[in-house]
């Protein structure tokens, strides 16, 4: 199964910084060869989905509402991003965090993303939320999981490779699928030892708003899966 590599921008681009990245790292993108997702914040979707039309890299959004178009004030439901988005992250730690996200939201999330034809890449911090998830009958097939420590989000310190692979199997176990990433200050220097331990691919943050460092961090990754 080939590797896949994910762009988180958080909050972090305009519009037109979106848009100068994407023309700076597209060919190189392309040309990898590698399974690419690049998830900008709402406001630049429109403008990244044109820049990759009919292009390999795809694109995803940072999360979804749980609810269906109607009164729901601020919210960006599915129907909005129709035909904009092939993936969405649900359940980030700075989700669950900030706004409050439970397994019951990120499981509702995943069913709505599913009905339309949205993969959703599933975030988990810990056993005790991939075992909420599992005993709440969450789905595991046709999506993604990815572990994201905590303590190794946003501060160049990826958690130790022993640990990564414990939880790993862990996932694997309760989980039972293999499509689990490893999200948590990846950079092009340590991608490859992720993917060597057997995760199926990368979800990075800070090092994928420079887009040569991205560019990097898939072609490092993608040639230690081959
Ligand atoms: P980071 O973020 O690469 O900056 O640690 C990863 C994430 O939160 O998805």
């Amino acid at each position: 199964m080939k590797n896949v590599f994910i762009a988180n921008w958080k909050a972090n681009k305009t519009i037109h910084e979106s848009s100068v990245w994407i023309k700076e790292a597209r060919n190189a993108l392309e040309e990898s060869g590698a399974t690419v997702i690049i998830c900008p914040d709402f406001v630049s979707i429109p403008v990244v989905a044109s820049l990759l039309t009919g292009s390999y890299v795809k694109v995803g959004s940072q999360d979804i509402s749980s609810f269906g178009t109607g009164a729901y004030t601020g919210e960006v439901v599915l129907h909005s991003l129709e035909n904009l988005i092939q993936y969405t992250l649900v359940g980030h730690s700075e989700r669950r965090r900030y706004f409050n996200e439970t397994t019951a939201s990120i499981i509702s999330k995943v069913v709505r993303a599913r009905s339309v034809n949205v993969t959703p890449i599933v975030c988990m911090e810990s056993v005790k939320q991939c075992q909420e998830y599992s005993t709440h009958k969450g789905e595991t097939r046709d999506l993604y999981f990815a572990y994201e420590p905590v303590a190794s989000i946003g501060n160049g310190k990826p958690e130790p490779l022993e640990s990564a692979q414990e939880m790993l199997e862990h996932m694997r176990d309760l989980l039972h699928t293999d499509m689990i990433l490893y999200g948590g200050s990846v950079n092009s220097d340590v991608v490859s030892s992720y993917i060597k331990l057997g995760f199926s691919g990368v979800l990075v943050g800070t090092a994928s708003l420079d887009s040569a460092e991205f560019v990097k961090i898939v072609t490092n990754g993608y040639l230690n899966s081959l």
